[in-house]
């Protein structure tokens, strides 16, 4: 059970599956049934998150170490957390968040090869205060969500090869395995109405019986 009015979702995926659109689609669709929503992102959402954001995916610092990446993301995630989720949940709101923890062991962990316990450790500091919540994976292959940020130039992240993007797919398919009272796996091919379809049956659910679990189980 959460000990705050409000609830946060967080939503999950590859790059390129279309997280961002439905995480818009999703705060519409809660705002049209009265919620009061506030969206954010990860790595960003506040000033010093967004700095640290900056950092992390310069394509220039190349040099960045795998334990400085996971650290910088966590720092920027504490500050979020503490300015502006908590504050947002305690005063009832649902809280739509584009990318969280879960990220963070995906990619550190299932892609750059840290070791989860560390990962848990590193973020359950970061996190102070934050309680059970909710995920939405957005499943996509990592080739086709590739893709769809082809055109533009890449960030730092998204410059890792097929294999990295593969590992994170595969990362979050076995943390959803692990945790499915928190993560549920929606299939991201369609167009992104046909994705939001999918998406909201899960949110409707989850407003409707309150089910949420704690960012590392137990
Ligand atoms: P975005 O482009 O979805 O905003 O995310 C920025 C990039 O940062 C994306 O490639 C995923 C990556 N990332 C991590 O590697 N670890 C994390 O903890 C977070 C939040 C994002």
């Amino acid at each position: 059970m959460s000990s705050w009015p409000g609830k946060l979702i967080t939503f999950e995926g590859v790059d390129g599956a279309g997280k961002t659109t439905q995480v818009l689609l999703t705060a519409a669709a809660l705002e049209q049934r009265g919620y009061t929503v506030l969206t954010t992102r990860e790595p960003g959402g506040t000033r010093l998150s967004e700095e640290i954001r900056r950092l992390l995916l310069d394509p220039q610092f190349s040099e960045m170490a795998a334990s400085t990446e996971a650290l910088l993301y966590a720092a920027a995630r504490s500050q979020l957390v503490g300015e502006v989720i908590l504050p947002a949940l305690e005063s009832g709101s649902v809280v739509l968040c584009d990318r969280f923890v879960d990220s963070s062991l995906a990619y550190q962990g299932y892609g750059r090869g840290l070791g989860l316990d560390l990962l848990r450790t590193v973020n359950a500091f970061a996190l102070v205060g934050l309680g059970a919540f909710y995920t939405i994976v957005i499943d996509l292959q990592p080739e086709q969500g590739m893709r769809r940020f082809a055109t533009r130039e890449s960030d730092r992240l998204e410059q890792e090869s097929v294999s990295f993007h593969r590992r994170v797919r595969d990362g979050y398919r076995a943390l959803a395995a692990a945790a499915p009272e928190r993560i549920r796996v929606v299939d991201g091919s369609g167009t992104p109405d046909a994705v939001q379809a999918r998406v909201w049956a899960h949110v409707a659910a989850l407003l409707e019986d309150g089910e949420q679990g704690a960012p590392f189980g137990g």
